[in-house]
């Protein structure tokens, strides 16, 4: 590949963010989410790179757990939509999968398979979401259903939340509250234990009584906060994905003369452009207005043309140096893809995730 744009990612970073989940919650087990290919860090690499530490991964479906499995992960892999047909049920017993159960058909359709041993099931309940999930009414009967069943093994009780980066917001106390409700009646009603799974990353960091069982951190691994304001649990995090290109033209334009398409930018002083081999081809937002952050040799310059396919232009008349060849980060380590992001009208987590085939992926440790 001789085209400059490449992302690097920093699987060392990917573990390091992962023992802090783990420190957060010591007495509790991480789950790596490594959904959507590790949000577009590979989910392979990353997976290898955390098999000694984890216990499990997840997954948004089966697909992606086979991909695990195919590449040599031995590690449990939970799908967290669970089975979207019910001939999944018995590839997912045969690879060691663990099955989310979040609607009445799933129910049924595990409760009516023939398998040959249990199965691990996740029963995902609806404490305020209203994507996935039983309502708390019918928690009780459909764990009761589950336990009765020849077909399943354990089950752990688990919600997702609607808006834990409001940090202390009465939408998630009251999501707490609902599941706290239905845990106990369960755990009243059987006298028995019963294993937990609620906290993603914004909870894991910031609400300390969500931190149960089992943990399910996605973007914190990666190195990105979930929380649109600073926060100082979310500090010690390490970017792991740099997005890099290179300047490959520079040229001095007049006070009045434009740049890229539609023209939209406009010189008020006699300026320096630098052009970079990047663009929405590459996976850079097209909707970054002008003005958006791009490092040149560490340095910060603004976005000063519309974004097109393969380039973008930056105003760099105030670098003392710049030549052809110099390194231009999108993101990384010293411009997150959140602060990217925000200029972009979206999340860090759609930036890294939505990387393009043609972007050259390197790894580093
Ligand atoms: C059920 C479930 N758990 C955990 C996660 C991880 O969330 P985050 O990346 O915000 O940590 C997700 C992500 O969407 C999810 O759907």
């Amino acid at each position: 590949m001789y085209r400059p744009a490449k992302i690097i990612i920093d699987l060392a970073a990917i573990q390091a963010n992962y023992r802090l989940a783990q420190s957060l919650a010591p007495d509790s087990k991480t789950i790596a989410v490594v959904k959507a290919d590790a949000y577009g860090h590979g989910a392979v690499e990353v997976a290898k790179a955390l098999q000694s530490q984890v216990e499990m991964f997840a997954v948004s479906c089966i697909d992606e757990a086979l991909i695990l499995r195919e590449n040599g992960l031995r590690q449990a892999v939970l799908l967290l939509e669970g089975c979207f047909d019910k001939s999944e049920l018995k590839i997912a017993l045969d690879k060691q999968f663990e099955i989310v159960v979040h609607n009445n058909l799933q129910l049924q359709q595990l409760l009516d398979a023939t398998l040959e041993t249990p199965i691990n099931v996740w029963l995902k309940i609806d404490t305020g979401m209203h994507r996935l999930g039983i309502s708390p009414k019918e928690v009780a009967s459909t764990y009761a259903k589950l336990q009765a069943s020849t077909n399943v093994h354990n089950v752990v009780l688990m919600t997702h939340f609607a808006h834990a980066d409001d940090v202390g917001g009465a939408y998630s106390v009251n999501q707490i509250s609902q599941f706290e409700a239905c845990t106990q009646a369960i755990v009243s009603d059987t006298q028995q234990k019963v294993q937990l799974s609620t906290a993603n990353s914004a909870a894991l960091l910031a609400w300390q009584q969500t931190r149960m069982d089992w943990n399910r951190p996605g973007i914190m691994l990666y190195g990105l906060s979930p929380f649109a304001e600073p926060l100082e649990q979310a500090k010690a995090l390490i970017p792991a994905m740099s997005f890099e290109s290179q300047v490959i033209a520079l040229r001095n334009i007049s006070a009045g003369e434009s740049v890229g398409y539609g023209c939209t930018w406009t010189a008020k002083r006699p300026s320096v452009i630098a052009t970079i081999a990047i663009g929405y081809g590459d996976g850079y937002p097209r909707t970054a207005k002008l003005g958006t952050p791009v490092l040149i040799n560490h340095q910060r310059v603004p976005l000063a043309a519309r974004v097109s396919m393969d380039l973008i232009s930056v105003d760099v008349t105030d670098l003392p140096k710049v030549n052809i060849g110099d390194t231009a980060q999108l993101w990384g380590k010293e411009l997150s893809a959140n602060e990217v992001a925000s200029w972009a009208d979206t999340i860090g987590y759609e930036l890294v995730t939505r990387m393009p085939r043609r972007i050259t992926r390197q790894y580093s440790n």
